[in-house]
């Protein structure tokens, strides 16, 4: 990977060409790979200083349920930008798509680097490949992100503003949240210079391509949200969660509900994503293409439980 400028504020970049910039147009390339390129932020998983934490907090820590699949993703991510990189022609998208592959794999460092500090048990190393078109791995990891993203922005803020992650953490976790904000700004702006700059025949493929790809990440989590429900409803039968869940996963739940005791009501959960959004990509270049499509569904679902 080549050195790339570091920036003293990663949440602000602008573009220094002047004047508007079409999309897919030369400049609208150098204004997305600019943004990830230049804003990179070269910390080092293997010497991030790990606050050290109560008993109470490791032990919340350790009952999240989450962790093996949180680094799976990780891997996921990092194989699939690196799979669509390889197979890029144009030097700088290839260099930026790179660079999102790096930052995947960091990602999956810091997870590993904190469970092991607090000595959190997880399967064994997570490795992470697949033979299917680059193209469809890239947008499904792609469009998954910024679902991902979308709600984390809102909960991140939520357990730091409620305590349930002590703030030295949350801290900690930060550039990798801010990270995810760049990621996405950076996939939609992939899409659309993508989708400009195939010919005519091939644009309708592309779309129905990206629409089976949301489609498939949509689906995706409603599953893993009616297995939610039915660990919820197996822990409400105490002597069934005891033997199926183990101690830490009904730990979590109950932990949950204890941030939950001052969740805000579905509709302020939402406007909470919504502003943490924008608040997150406020200070990149305007000209930059914002995700729109969580925010479209969010906005709906506001009008309909007014
Ligand atoms: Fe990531
Ligand atoms: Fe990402």
């Amino acid at each position: 990977m080549t050195e790339h400028t570091v920036v003293a504020d990663r949440y602000t970049w602008l573009f220094p060409r002047p004047a508007a910039i079409r999309i897919g147009s030369e400049s609208h390339r150098d204004l997305f790979c600019g943004l990830l390129l230049q804003t990179f932020d070269p910390y080092k998983p293997a010497v991030i200083a790990w606050p050290e934490l109560d008993d109470v907090t490791i032990e919340r820590l350790t009952g999240l349920p989450f962790w093996d699949t949180a680094v799976s993703i990780e891997a996921r991510a990092a194989f699939r930008m690196q799979a669509q990189a390889n197979q890029t022609a144009d030097d700088l998208i290839r260099e930026a798509l790179s660079l999102n592959a790096f930052e995947e794999d960091r990602h999956r460092h810091v997870l590993g680097h904190m469970l092991r500090f607090y000595a959190i048990p997880v399967d064994a190393e997570v490795t992470f490949a697949e033979k299917t078109d680059a193209e469809w791995g890239f947008l499904r990891t792609g469009f998954g992100e910024c679902i991902n993203s979308f709600v984390a922005f809102g909960l991140f803020d939520l357990a730091r503003r409620s305590g349930f992650f002590p703030q030295p953490l949350v801290d900690t976790f930060e550039p990798v949240i801010q990270e995810e904000a760049r990621h996405i700004m950076f996939f939609v702006n992939w899409v659309a210079y993508r989708r400009a700059n195939l010919p005519l025949w091939r644009k309708p493929l592309f779309v129905a391509k990206c629409l089976a790809a949301v489609a498939e990440q949509f689906l995706a989590r409603m599953t893993t949200g009616l297995q939610m429900r039915r660990l919820k409803a197996r822990r409400s039968a105490p002597e069934k969660a005891g033997t199926a869940l183990g101690a830490g996963k009904a730990n979590f739940l109950g932990d949950s509900r204890a941030m939950m005791a001052q969740r805000p009501s579905k509709a302020d959960f939402m406007r909470l994503c919504l502003a943490e959004q924008d608040r997150r990509m406020a200070g990149y270049d305007r000209r930059l293409l914002r995700p729109t499509m969580m925010p479209r569904i969010a906005r709906l679902l506001l009008k309909i439980l007014r």
